[in-house]
């Protein structure tokens, strides 16, 4: 499927967030963890949650949808063996820790990397190994058991892995005594996980610097949770207001969520002001945009997935701004694209940057000077990964006249219906 986009037209008017994919996700894997039902409110219409669902039901869960509410009970586990699906996400190693607390054995196939880098789960099995699970790798799939149960322990993670910490948290709720994880990622969708587990009867402790404290609880039951807004698609609409100057309300955009990206936005010339209901973006004079030094990093950091839809304003902002991305080693694949519709953007295997960073001296493409401002035209694309899409149809939306994106089943993955929302802002956008 592919977006046809007439760019060049300023977008005005409201869009309501969706349920964060990255909180929703795995949501329905906490669900497994307890028999009774889970209600998840909110809940987005994205092609990863539905892959979720996919997962889910295969291995006995019961779901229902209707009007936005999520209701999933898992009455038994039917097979704890799950199969690779054919439209892949990351969430399957997710499974893991649930399915060996709650059955004690496990099977997860192998993912590969993808566009944005190998993505390894090295550190998933050294944590669940910690706590008592024997895990067999084989060339296409990780077959995990746990003959006396999981116990909690103390876990140092090498890095503050998103998945790896929510795979360890999942895995200890229901873990005989206290688990600790030092280094943990402490993103917002880990918290309104959390949460979720709370309601669920779990005992979690969000400690200072990065430590994580569960006690292990006999059993979960069911829980009713509002899943949290989607901040990805917060930052990608105010990019769309900024670089197409117009007004855009973001409706239930929490500033909690983008404290660091609000900052950013401010200091290239954007501005925004926090509302009842939501955030208002938008530019406030006719100045052109200013450079800037960004540097992508773990919560409360500037997040990467953020970069891209910030690269397209840069592009417009006048000198050279640079970006040091120090979460995924490939994250610049797009810049060849923005490229063939006029920016320059330079990719460098140097960190621009003072963070420290796992990729110094390795030689990944990691970082990128951007030259500005540069008057964009259409082009022909085809999308690579989900957030360099978003970054592809707000530069179309830019660049005066007829742009073709091509692939846009992976832009579906993580933004709901975006073709009829962006519509709604006045966008020339059509799906064929
Ligand atoms: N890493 C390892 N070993 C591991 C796990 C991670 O080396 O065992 C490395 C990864 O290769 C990567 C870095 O650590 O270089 C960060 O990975 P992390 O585990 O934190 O990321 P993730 O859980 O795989 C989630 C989001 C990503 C988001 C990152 C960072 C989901 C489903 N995905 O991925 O979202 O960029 O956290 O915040 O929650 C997206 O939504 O488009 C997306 C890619």
């Amino acid at each position: 499927m592919k977006f046809i986009i007439n760019g060049g037209k300023q977008l005005n008017g409201e869009i309501k967030l969706a349920g964060a994919k990255n909180a929703a996700t795995k949501m329905l894997v906490a669900s497994i963890l307890t028999a009774e039902p889970c209600v998840l409110e909110n809940f987005p219409e994205i092609g990863d949650a539905q892959i979720t669902q996919e997962l889910c039901r295969s291995i006995g869960s019961e779901i229902t949808v209707a009007d936005g509410v999520l209701t999933i009970r898992t009455p038994e586990i039917k097979t704890s063996k799950v199969v690779s699906l054919s439209r892949r996400n990351r969430i399957p190693i997710l499974a893991l820790g649930p399915l060996l607390a709650r059955v004690g054995e496990a099977e997860v196939p192998i993912l590969g990397g993808d566009k944005i880098g190998p993505r390894p789960v090295d550190i998933h099995i050294d944590a669940l190994t910690a706590m008592g699970a024997k895990i067999e790798i084989l060339p296409d799939r990780y077959v995990a058991s746990a003959p006396n149960g999981l116990h909690g322990t103390k876990i140092e993670l090498r890095y503050p892995s998103v998945g790896a910490t929510e795979n360890t948290i999942l895995a200890a709720v229901l873990a005989a005594g206290r688990t600790v994880i030092h280094n943990a990622a402490i993103e917002p969708e880990i918290t309104d996980l959390i949460e979720m587990l709370q309601k669920m009867g779990a005992i979690i402790e969000l400690g200072a610097n990065r430590v994580i404290y569960i006690d292990g609880v006999k059993k979960l039951h069911g829980a009713t949770h509002r899943i949290m807004p989607d901040r990805n698609e917060a930052v990608s609409f105010a990019c769309l207001a900024v670089a197409t100057g117009g007004k855009i309300l973001v409706k239930e955009a929490r500033q909690e969520d983008l404290i660091t990206f609000l900052n950013t936005l401010r200091r290239v010339g954007g501005e925004y002001e926090v509302i009842k209901g939501g955030i208002l973006f938008f530019k406030p004079n006719s100045e052109p945009l200013k450079p800037a030094v960004i540097e992508t990093d773990t919560h409360p950091g500037f997040m990467t997935d953020w970069q891209q839809p910030l690269a397209v304003l840069l592009t417009q902002a006048n000198g050279a701004s640079t970006i040091h991305e120090t979460v995924y080693e490939d994250r610049f694949g797009y810049a060849q694209d923005l490229n063939l519709m006029g920016a320059d953007i330079k990719v460098e295997t140097r960190c621009l940057g003072e963070l420290p960073c796992r990729f110094k001296n390795r030689g990944f493409n990691h970082s990128a000077f951007v030259a500005g401002p540069k008057e964009l035209r259409p082009a022909q694309l085809v999308v690579r990964d989900l957030r360099s899409g978003i970054a592809h149809i707000i530069v179309a939306l830019i660049a005066k006249g007829e742009s073709v994106i091509e692939g846009v089943e992976e832009i579906d993955r993580g933004y709901e219906r975006i073709d009829e929302r962006l519509r709604q802002l006045g966008a020339d956008i059509r799906r064929m």
